[in-house]
């Protein structure tokens, strides 16, 4: 499977504009939510050598095993320039290097797991991601999501299709993923699938390579 470059590029240059203000953006629903969602996912990570894909501005740092070696990839070199400035915040050795995860540069089975939040609405083809993924974790080793993902609502799901082009113009993410089938579609063992909201819209979602 080939990437799509240009859809890649168009990624990258999103994130590269949304840098500054992400976290601004993303206050309130982070307060609420998302940072206690962060925390049960990380408490489920296990290994030594880890990878983060697509780190955006460090939100997970505070969660990292205190134990672990972690390596933290992004397409968007101005969403990592804040990672770096949170790690050096948080007194974290971080490994933060530019990557894309449709082609990622690490050899086969040299991860112990890896994490993705919040990414696989945004990747241009999340199954090449999430096939890279398998490639680079040893096996047995652990993938673990946090998405948001396709209402399975009939009419929730439509008006999400409807609303997705924006949504991807505005915020970069398509809201209409069905990244559970996804997992699947890229060959990994899913274990577990933990619906995070009663509409079942943000998944956490534990698999093996
Ligand atoms: C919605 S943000 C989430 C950031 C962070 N994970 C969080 O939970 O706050 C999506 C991030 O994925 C990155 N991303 C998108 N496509 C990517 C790709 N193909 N490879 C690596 N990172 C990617 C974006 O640059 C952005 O930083």
């Amino acid at each position: 499977m080939a990437i799509d470059i240009r859809q890649t590029a168009l990624t990258r240059a999103r994130y590269d504009r949304l840098a500054r203000v992400y976290d601004l953006m993303e206050a309130l629903i982070e307060g609420f939510n998302f940072r206690r969602w962060r925390e049960r996912l990380w408490s489920r990570v296990r290994g030594e050598h880890i990878l983060e894909v697509g780190v955006g501005t460090g939100k997970n740092m505070p969660f990292y095993p205190p134990e672990a070696q972690v390596t933290a990839v992004d397409l968007s070199k101005k969403m990592l320039a804040q990672a770096r400035k949170q790690a050096q915040q948080l007194g974290l050795e971080v490994d933060l290097r530019t990557m894309d995860v449709q082609h990622l540069d690490f050899p086969d089975d040299s991860l112990d797991a890896a994490v993705a939040t919040f990414v696989f609405c945004s990747v241009p083809d999340p199954v090449l991601g999430l096939k890279e993924l398998a490639r680079v974790v040893r096996p047995g080793g652990q993938i673990i999501l946090l998405e948001h993902v396709r209402a399975r609502h009939p009419i929730l799901g439509r008006i999400m299709d409807w609303l997705n082009p924006l949504m991807v113009r505005v915020m970069g993410a398509n809201i209409n993923r069905r990244t559970v089938e996804n997992v699947q579609k890229a060959g990994l063992s899913l274990r577990k699938v933990e619906d995070l909201t009663s509409s079942g819209i943000v998944k956490l979602i534990v698999s093996e390579a």
